[in-house]
């Protein structure tokens, strides 16, 4: 899928996810990949910011056209996730996790985040892009991200090149994609991704914009909605209220902090 693929470089670029968004209006064909030293306007989740101005990390997009249902599409940033923590693994040789339903973790601190955006073209039609932006080389994390925050670098105490990550994640993620579109869902790649899933069977709050409720996170469905049992008035998990969530209205915290 990947022979051939069109690689769009940039010293610097305001963000790869919109010059992917640009170059899908434009008529690019599936499988292009646009990749920056350094961003000047990085997106994250919710509107929030994702700094870019370090240039030893890594900040990808890839743009695709799968032919499936518009809500099977969400489900693609838990593909890129798994792609993500497996490819970073296989090259730091620690151990990461994915707290859900995309954030890559090192012992509670976030290696990397993930920006998945659908979108219409009058001429070329629907299009996806799938962002990532991770942390690779030691660094000093400031503001809000303090403390938060770690480099794969830093996690390892190893040193290697982005390159050589960017050929993992695109060799991992083929295997992963492939798969999913068999399947129509994550039935067949489940286990792998609870194998990551630092929320298993852990306490989490809720917040959901209805009203915050804790819970214990049992895992996910073959959609990559997570399942959570909500905590009784004794605090026990209640198995016969189980609720479904959905990643694009709530999202999951640690009781006591971000994991
Ligand atoms: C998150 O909030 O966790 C998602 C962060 C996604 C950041 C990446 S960096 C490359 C790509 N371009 C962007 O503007 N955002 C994504």
């Amino acid at each position: 899928m990947w022979e051939n693929q069109k690689i769009y470089r940039y010293e610097s670029i305001d963000s790869t996810n919109l010059e992917a968004k640009r170059l899908g209006e434009s008529g690019v064909s599936s499988g292009c990949l646009v990749v920056a030293k350094r961003q000047t306007a990085g997106r994250g989740r919710r509107g929030r910011v994702w700094e870019s101005s370090f240039e030893g990390n890594l900040y990808f997009s890839l743009l695709l056209k799968p032919e499936i249902p518009v809500e099977q599409i969400s489900m693609l940033t838990l593909v890129m996730a798994m792609a993500v923590a497996e490819a970073a693994e296989e090259l730091s040789g620690v151990e990461l996790g994915i707290k859900w339903p995309n954030d890559i973790v090192f012992e509670g601190k976030k290696v990397a985040g993930i920006l998945t955006e659908l979108h219409m073209a009058a001429e070329s039609g629907r299009f996806v892009i799938i962002g990532a932006g991770v942390n690779v080389a030691r660094q000093t994390f400031a503001g809000e991200i303090a403390g938060k925050a770690v480099s794969l670098e830093e996690a390892s105490g190893s040193v290697f090149s982005r390159e050589d990550l960017l050929q993992g994640i695109m060799g991992h993620f083929e295997r992963l994609y492939r798969q999913f579109c068999k399947d129509g869902n994550l039935c067949n790649l489940k286990e792998v991704y609870h194998s990551k899933l630092v929320n298993k069977d852990a306490f989490v709050k809720v917040l959901d914009p209805a009203g915050e409720y804790e819970a214990v996170a049992l895992g996910i469905n073959e959609n990559g909605e997570l399942l959570v049992a909500p905590l009784d008035e004794k605090g026990q998990p209640d198995r016969e209220k189980l609720q479904t969530v959905y990643a694009g209205e709530v999202s999951v915290r640690g009781i006591y902090g971000y994991v």
